[in-house]
């Protein structure tokens, strides 16, 4: 099922523009030439867009900003909105153009775009969906994100296809925000399995691994970490085989932490209902794999995400407990707050174990310390493959999804020595995102190419950002499907 507002494709027809209902997009170039779209908007209107334009606030408009024409004479239409840009603008600036669209039509309006003088148009579309997003799941009154948009150009068969793929990356972010947002108690890691598992219906493969599974593989360091909880814990492997030749996959692995209150090492309660975004990780790989099945992608891609609850209890691991790794190396438990490597080690050795990747990248929202160092404009990125790293970076940066890339070695592995285990899960203060980065590290095999984003600062964040509202983003997931499109789809 589609989560996007619906939009549809039709050829220009300017008859239609006096009658249509809620706003009216028109979009003008700085040099203010009128396309017969605007040319019909301005007649029905007695001149009202060409006064617009000759005026100074239109003089004043940046590319991309826009003015509104309240309840026009002459239209049906309670709005005409008339957007300043270039015909050929592209990429960001057309994105900004479409979001600022879906911001002002607040979701219930019906929106006519009449999209003919754009070179790129598919690029305002894609800024639109991405946009036109609201988490109201827990609002008992009715919604009134009810409006459906139309866009005219003159060939909508061809924006159509060029959009496909777009529309396909801005369902895959909105599941990765709606998963993100979910409350704990709603959300709660079984249901959370189910709902990977009704992703088979896009022709995923889903196989669900309950904790009977998961002690068999040995994988004990996870299950340390939601043996607190009274729910249980799981490893989901979402597979997209959609090359035909028989490559070795991707392998994405995300930290699917339903709710992490710290454990015994308990956080403070002042924030603490902000750790209902500490799967957002998995959330990530979830939402790529959800658009690489929508848009048919010719690549070979496993998700696999680890969800548990990190609760305390009387059950709950202890600081000291010492667990062994699938790996089989051992991990003094010093804090249970660090808890995310604890699932995320076992999950990428079981990655690289049962589907030999090509590569790996590993999202978490995994240290507090990334937020300092970064604040919520970039990710951190961490990698062992420095051509593999810039090929993140470089669809990160195309996708406008900020990027960071982050030191390691061995002078920063060490702070990880324990005096009684092969290592400790925490290694002091200093660098803690490094640190994390490093146990991570350890857990990497050595000719297996791979990245770590830590995502704690942008997967959810307080204010709204080019392409998200307020709470979750779904960063991640534009530039990983760029990633897999530029470099696993070649031919
Ligand atoms: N889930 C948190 C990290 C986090 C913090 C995510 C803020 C989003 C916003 C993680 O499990 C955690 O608690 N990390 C600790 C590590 C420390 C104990 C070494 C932290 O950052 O304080
Ligand atoms: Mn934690
Ligand atoms: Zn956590």
């Amino acid at each position: 099922m589609s989560n996007l507002t619906p939009i549809s494709f039709a050829e220009t027809d300017l008859e239609a523009i006096a009658g249509h209902l809620g706003r009216v997009a028109v979009f003008i170039d700085a040099e203010g030439k009128l396309d017969p779209g605007a040319r019909r908007v301005n007649r029905l209107t007695k001149g009202a867009i060409a006064r617009l334009i000759e005026s100074e606030r239109w003089s004043k408009l940046k590319d991309g900003d826009s003015l509104s024409l309240a309840y026009p004479a002459g239209m049906a239409a309670d709005a005409v909105d008339v957007i300043r840009i270039e015909r050929n603008a592209k990429g960001m600036a057309a994105r900004k153009a479409g979001a600022a669209l879906a911001k002002t039509r607040g979701g219930s309006a019906d929106l006519l775009l009449l999209c003919a003088p754009l070179r790129h148009a598919h690029e305002v579309v894609y800024g639109l969906a991405m946009r036109d997003y609201a988490f109201e799941q827990h609002k008992s009154a009715e919604s009134t994100r009810t409006g459906a948009v139309v866009v005219m150009t003159g060939k909508p068969e061809a924006l159509k296809d060029a959009c496909a793929p777009l529309l396909a990356v801005a369902e895959g972010a909105h599941m990765c925000r709606d998963l993100t947002n979910e409350p704990a108690n709603v959300l709660t890691t079984t249901n959370y399995a189910e709902r990977l598992k009704e992703m088979e219906s896009l022709g995923l493969k889903v196989e669900i691994l309950d904790e009977k599974a998961l002690a068999k593989l040995g994988m004990r360091t996870l299950l340390s970490v939601g043996q607190g909880s009274d729910s249980p814990s799981y490893v989901v492997a979402m597979r997209w085989d959609g090359s035909k030749k028989d490559e070795a996959p991707l392998a994405l692995v995300g930290k699917g932490v339903v709710f992490d209150t710290g454990g015994i090492s308990l956080k403070p309660g002042a924030g603490m209902e902000d750790m209902t975004m500490d799967m957002g990780g998995s959330a990530v790989v979830a939402g790529v794999m959800r658009t690489l099945a929508l848009r048919g992608a010719k690549a070979n891609v496993v998700g696999l995400v680890g969800i548990v609850e990190n609760m305390p209890s009387g059950k709950a691991s202890r600081p000291g407990d010492v667990v062994t790794t699938m790996k089989g190396d051992t991990v003094e438990n010093i804090n249970t707050d660090a808890e995310g490597r604890l699932v995320l080690c076992d999950v990428m050795w079981y990655a690289q174990e049962k589907y030999k990747p090509a590569a790996m990248i590993d999202l978490a929202t995994l240290t507090g310390a990334i937020i300092i160092g970064l604040g919520h404009e970039n990710a951190g990125v961490f990698s062992n493959n420095t051509s593999f790293c810039n090929d993140f970076l470089k669809a990160a940066e195309t996708e406008g999804e900020g990027a960071w890339r982050m030191p390691m070695g061995d002078g920063y592995d060490k702070l990880l020595k324990s005096r009684i285990a092969d290592m400790k899960n925490v290694g002091g203060r200093a660098a803690g995102s490094i640190t994390a980065a490093q146990f991570l590290g350890r857990f990497v095999k050595e000719d297996c190419p791979w990245i770590h984003l830590d995502i704690a600062g942008v997967a959810s964040v307080k204010s709204e950002t080019a392409l998200a509202p307020v709470g979750a983003t779904g960063w991640g997931v534009a530039s990983l499907n760029r990633l897999i499109a530029d470099n696993y789809e070649a031919e």
